[in-house]
């Protein structure tokens, strides 16, 4: 717990959702702790807790709340303590926080937290603190963020905001905005300055990584209107990976989240070719049903993931593989289900995030297409992908067992106070004893069982 030593107001940041949103919480508290405000832990004795919101489902919603509401015997206590609501929450539901959630004195948007200083200013004298505008330049690229909750050894650095893509069931269009990229320059200076303080891994973020383009600034839809000058010294997220790659050997490059529409052979070639790039491919998929991907706008078949698959597992044969599916998507049938068993059948990924379709508000499948799968369906389908899943994990994992795996040893493991881990090139967690290696490097583990979930191993 960190504490006053001068009269600094102290806040508490609680992220919820994304890797996105934690990357950008580190943003606030730099932003924060620039204006004479202090962090601490201890929610209780804070002057000002914020919440980064999550709205890409209801239960993510729902969850938050009912943390706002824990919150109200704290203010009964405290009349001085003021609650803030970032993120996509914020920015779906704008000034209605303030009259739908009584407790809440400052709502702000994902591109506005520039703006916190001069809202918390006007929370103090009793005005409503709103800013939830969207930007077509705002990347926070020349904030440097304090590592929050950090193990000091690996870290995210954000390198697009905001999404083009409108997949019809997909709140973040709406609520992060058109996309952009951010500077190369101020990319390589974060990340030079992590290498500086002794972090070893860093995590490239964006909602659509491989349509980085660098080409002067502004929005990736108004490229085309580019200087000839612009488009030929453009710089792609192959090109991005690959200087990061060569410039930071001695670090781990991991990156999220890869859209198959976008992936390019280039970015494969770049993974290949360089030791650092960790060998691990988060490919959403959402659907096995080319009829469900088209009414989710996504923008390719089933045979081009197929595709796309194959060239990943012939340039990077060890390359681990993981997925995003949706089951109960409107109009999904017993068949179009039965196609995702069978893609995740011929993928066989190493591990994957599974949802129950949730309607979010405002978008294009809410507009256009009726819930019509019904919950208990919805729930069987799901588990159904689980369970193949936790099968798939387990036969994969099992592969390892014999051989060694280089890991980053990132901290005590949950179970176990004899035992580190950290995760391989592949991301897959493993479990190995202390010895006397410490968190921060890495070493060669021999493998020698698994779980569905997690590789265990002897240094
Ligand atoms: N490109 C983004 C996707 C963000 S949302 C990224 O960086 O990962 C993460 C996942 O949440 C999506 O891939 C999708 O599988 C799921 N999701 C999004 N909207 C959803 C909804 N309305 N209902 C259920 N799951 C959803
Ligand atoms: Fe959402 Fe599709 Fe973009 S899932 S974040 S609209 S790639």
């Amino acid at each position: 717990m960190l504490t006053t030593v001068d009269n600094k107001k102290k806040y508490t940041i609680i992220t919820y959702g994304c890797q996105m949103n934690f990357s950008d919480s580190e943003v606030v508290s730099s932003i924060l702790n620039d204006n004479g405000y202090q962090s601490s832990d201890d929610h209780i004795n804070s002057d000002l807790i914020l919440l980064n919101t999550c709205s890409i489902r209801e239960k993510a919603e729902l969850t938050i709340r009912k943390k706002l509401q824990s919150f109200k015997k704290l203010k009964k206590k405290n009349s001085n303590l003021k609650i803030g609501v970032l993120g996509c929450m914020a920015e779906r539901l704008k000034e209605k926080f303030l009259t739908e959630e009584k407790m809440v004195d400052l709502v702000v948007g994902p591109d506005a937290y520039r703006d916190i200083p001069n809202l918390l200013r006007d929370v103090e004298i009793g005005n409503n603190a709103v800013n939830v505008i969207l930007s077509k330049d705002e990347t926070y690229g020349d904030i440097d963020p304090s590592r929050l909750k950090s193990n000091g050894i690996s870290a995210f650095v954000s390198i697009t905001r905001g999404c083009d893509n409108m997949c019809t069931f997909c709140v973040v269009p709406f609520t992060r905005g058109r996309e952009r990229s951010r500077d190369p320059k101020s990319i390589i200076k974060e990340i030079l300055k992590l290498k500086n303080e002794g972090y070893s891994e860093i995590t490239l973020l964006g909602q659509n990584v491989d349509s980085y383009l660098w080409y002067g600034g502004g929005l990736k839809k108004d490229f085309k209107d580019a200087t000839e000058l612009q488009k030929k010294s453009s710089l792609s997220f192959s090109k991005l990976l690959e200087l990061i790659a060569t410039n930071f050997k001695s670090m781990r490059i991991r990156f999220t989240t890869s859209n198959p529409q976008d992936m390019s052979e280039d970015v494969l070639n770049v993974m290949a070719k360089h030791k650092n790039i960790c060998k691990h491919i988060h490919l959403p998929v959402q659907s096995g049903s080319d009829k469900i991907l088209n009414l989710m706008n996504r923008k390719h078949t089933i045979n081009e993931y197929k595709e796309l698959i194959n060239k990943i597992r012939r340039i990077i044969p060890n390359c681990g593989i993981s997925h995003d599916i949706i089951t109960g998507f409107p109009n999904e049938s017993e068949d179009d289900h039965k196609l995702t068993l069978e893609l995740m059948n011929y993928v066989k990924y190493d591990f994957g995030f599974m949802f129950k379709y949730s309607e979010r508000p405002g978008t294009p499948a809410y507009k256009k297409l009726d819930d019509n799968v019904p919950e208990k369906i919805k729930q069987k389908r799901l588990q159904e992908i689980i369970d193949l899943q936790q099968k798939h994990s387990f036969n994969n994992l099992k592969d390892y067992v014999g051989t060694n795996c280089e890991v980053l040893i990132e901290k005590e493991s949950k179970k176990s106070s004899q035992f580190w881990c950290g995760r391989n090139s592949q991301n897959i967690m493993v479990v190995f004893p202390k010895k006397n290696l410490k968190p921060g490097e890495t070493v060669s583990v021999k493998i020698i069982d698994n779980t569905s979930t997690t590789l265990i191993g002897r240094s």
